[in-house]
């Protein structure tokens, strides 16, 4: 396990409660297409790796799929047996399963190598699982950022902290991959996949304020860890610098609408 893999074990431990409530209503949004791009449909084996509280393993199962759900965070597998009560929700940590040679047709992974340390050695195990001919298809945010996902670095800036925060830990530049169409089918082609395909999807995500600002208060994102250092005077700065920046990104009522995208991309297994 490196460095980065620790940190996101931490980082997650416990969350899912936030996490349902915030940035899993994101991530939910581009989940029915990417199972459309992956082709899922009744009676195929779908393995959602690091399925959080189960959103895409649940859209799978109704479309009749048979699906196996994996996560390393424990408050997540609840949250996915409870979302997804028709699927085999089970702890697995990549770059490494507990599962067969071959055993999936389709393997899912929506928002999740962006949060492993080594992203060749997990693709490469998501190939291992699926058979011949299966496919894989992942979601990771694209660069440049969109707003949305720019807003907590920029909240960051404003505070204009007297001391620089402590770096945090990043995966090696040698197993990493651009988060830009090319850089996604690199990343397929290095673990041998064909057929490769990537679309961008954009969209706006409607969200409560108070709902989106519990994430970084509770601790979550890369603004979470910041406010946990600060004293409450600091954290209260901070939410002034969320209202001002969303300022021009309201509906009538209050509600956040924030710009976003991601990238959806797919490779198939090759014959041996
Ligand atoms: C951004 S969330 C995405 C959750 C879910 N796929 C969704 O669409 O909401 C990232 C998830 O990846 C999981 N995760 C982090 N590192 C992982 C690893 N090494 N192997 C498998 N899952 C991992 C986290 O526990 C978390 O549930």
């Amino acid at each position: 396990m490196t460095e980065f893999d620790e940190y996101e074990r931490r980082a997650w431990q416990g969350r899912a409660a936030t996490y349902e409530r915030s940035f899993a209503l994101m991530c939910a949004y581009p989940a029915p297409a990417l199972l459309d791009a992956a082709g899922v449909g009744a009676g195929d084996k779908v393995l959602d790796v690091g399925t959080g509280p189960g959103t895409v393993a649940a859209l799978a199962c109704a479309r009749g799929a048979a699906v196996t759900a994996v996560d390393p965070e424990e408050s997540m597998l609840d949250a996915a047996r409870r979302n997804a009560p028709a699927a085999d929700v089970r702890h697995g940590v990549l770059p490494r399963l507990d599962l067969e040679d071959e055993a999936f047709d389709v393997v899912t992974a929506n928002f999740v190598l962006n949060h492993v340390g080594d992203p060749v050695a997990a693709l490469g195990e998501l190939r291992r699982v699926t058979r011949v001919g299966g496919r894989i298809a992942f979601t990771v945010w694209p660069y440049p950022l969109p707003m949305l996902q720019r807003l907590w670095g920029d909240v960051t800036e404003a505070l204009a902290l007297p001391t620089p925060q402590p770096p945090l830990p990043r995966v090696a530049a040698e197993v990493n991959f651009s988060r830009t169409p090319d850089g996604l089918r690199g990343l397929l082609e290095r673990a041998g996949l064909v057929e490769l395909s990537c679309q961008e999807v954009v969209w706006t995500h409607h969200a409560d304020p108070e709902d989106w600002w519990a994430a970084p208060a509770s601790g979550m994102g890369s603004l979470g860890k910041v406010l946990a250092t600060l004293p409450p005077a600091g954290v209260a700065e901070a939410r002034g610098h969320y209202e001002r920046l969303t300022a021009g990104h309201r509906t009538a009522d209050g509600r956040l609408a924030l710009p976003t995208g991601c990238l959806i991309a797919v490779g198939v297994v090759p014959p041996r």
